[in-house]
């Protein structure tokens, strides 16, 4: 049995407990596939891991397989975190529903079936449109204006910094604040941009950009406010695909404003409890550890241009460890992720990778690590189907090829095919 991540001298203390089930060694060298020992993942301690490998390899399965494993840890220890899960492409949404594979693909893995208790929360002015749903969709989240700053808005509205509009805007947003304080609409917005007196062509142009972010339904004045709902032991899913209607602009803000609170809130209450254990007090878990999951995680810190969720990504992999934050983020294109994340990785999960810039990208961070000849001779062995992969990490400097085990929940990551709506009968069964 492996914990990786896990030094032998927190092994001899711990054991396995506060670690997670990862799947099982496995061994090709043979030419024949052959399965060795359990393969766990420390979960005692933050950890910043990066999945990598081609798409349709299992990615995002093995997100499912990690958040599986944190949901399953006991009671007591699963109160001292939250597991917060940025859902831009809305496929974690079904870790509540049991999964349906055959019971025979969890018998050599001694697991079954089940769902798991979560959240989902999509932007509350789309409420309508998940209402059909409410059995999976659970609670609608909401952003005021404010919690928004003027290169926020520039982002958002796709207006340049040094363009005319930029100015009309930043007047506005003074003007809002001094007239309203914190609560204000983008309908107050769009009142006082009236006026300001901006000269027509600013002003219908601006009009029009207000319009489109009211249509996007994440700003309202109801709903629950996302610093409000995260509880220790919950495990929130953030639906920001808004139905599959939300730009990426919008998804990555709303990314970056997460994550800026929850570092802010984390980072002041592990003072807090510094205080506590410096004066001998029982530490209470007043705003749980973190572990956040990033599916896609190029397309918020690309490495060509920094995005608003850039910093406070940066922030989370540099800084996180002493408040608790973790991550566990994934991309198909390590070569297109910020260097600056994909250098504070210490567990590298990667699948099969194309050749060129991502091979290249994950070859030049495996280096730093180990000697770069050891890994491609592992690469050269992993099999050809989706679930397997190579595990680096650099506190214990392991590499060790992993079979993934198989999700107890449902997969809501598959492709859509011809076979899920119509069935095939064989030549041999006809
Ligand atoms: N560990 C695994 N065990 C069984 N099937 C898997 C495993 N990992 C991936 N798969 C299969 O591969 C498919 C694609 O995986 P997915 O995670 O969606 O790929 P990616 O996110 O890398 O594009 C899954 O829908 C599943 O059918
Ligand atoms: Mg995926």
């Amino acid at each position: 049995m492996i914990v990786l991540g896990r030094t032998p001298t927190k092994l001899a203390k711990l054991g396995t407990a506060f670690s997670l089930p990862l799947g099982k060694t496995f061994d090709s060298k043979s030419g024949v596939l052959s399965l060795g020992e359990e393969v766990l993942l420390d979960a005692n301690e933050p950890h910043m891991i990066l999945i990598c490998g081609k798409r349709g390899f299992g990615k995002s399965y093995t997100m499912g397989v990690i958040a599986e494993g944190l949901l399953s840890m006991p009671g007591e220890a699963r109160t001292t975190f939250a597991m917060v899960i940025i859902d831009a492409m809305g496929v974690f949404w079904t870790i509540q529903q049991p999964s349906s594979e055959p019971l025979e693909n969890f018998k050599d893995w001694n697991l079954t079936p089940r769902g798991f208790p979560i959240t989902v929360y999509y932007p509350e002015g789309l409420a309508e449109k998940y209402r059909p749903y409410a059995q999976f969709f659970h609670k609608g989240f909401q952003l005021y204006p404010s919690e928004l700053e003027l290169p926020d808005w520039l982002y958002l509205l796709d207006i340049g910094e040094g363009q005319a509009q930029a100015t009309v805007l930043s007047q506005v947003i003074k003007r809002v604040k001094a007239m309203r304080g914190r609560y204000y609409s983008l309908e107050d917005m769009s009142e006082v941009l009236e006026q300001v007196g901006a000269p027509d062509n600013i002003y219908s142009a601006l009009d029009r950009k207000l319009e489109k972010a009211r249509n996007w339904c994440i700003f309202s004045d109801q709903g629950q406010r996302i610093e409000d709902i995260f509880q220790p032991g919950s495990c929130l899913v953030f639906d920001l695909s808004g139905a599959g209607e939300l730009p990426w602009n919008v998804r990555t803000l709303l990314t970056a404003l997460l994550c800026k609170k929850m570092y802010s809130k984390r980072a002041f209450v592990r003072t807090n409890e510094e205080i506590s254990r410096i004066f001998g007090e029982p530490v209470n878990v007043t705003f749980p550890l973190i572990w956040l999951f990033i599916d896609e995680a190029h397309l918020f810190a690309p490495t060509e241009k920094a995005t608003p969720a850039t910093e406070p990504l940066l922030e989370w992999v540099r800084q996180g460890r002493r408040p608790g934050l973790s991550l566990i983020a994934a991309t198909q294109q390590p070569g297109a992720l910020d260097r600056r994340i994909l250098s504070q990785c210490d567990t590298l999960i990667i699948q099969r990778l194309t050749a060129g810039q991502d091979s290249a990208a994950i070859g030049s961070r495996i280096s730093e690590i180990y000697g770069a000849k050891s890994i491609t001779e592992y690469m050269k062995v992993l099999p050809k189907e989706p679930g397997y992969a190579i595990v680096l990490n650099d506190l214990t400097e392991d590499i060790v090829p992993v079979r993934i085990r198989p999700r107890q929940s449902w997969d809501g990551g598959g492709s859509a095919k011809i076979e899920d709506y119509v069935h095939v009968t064989l030549d041999s069964e006809a």
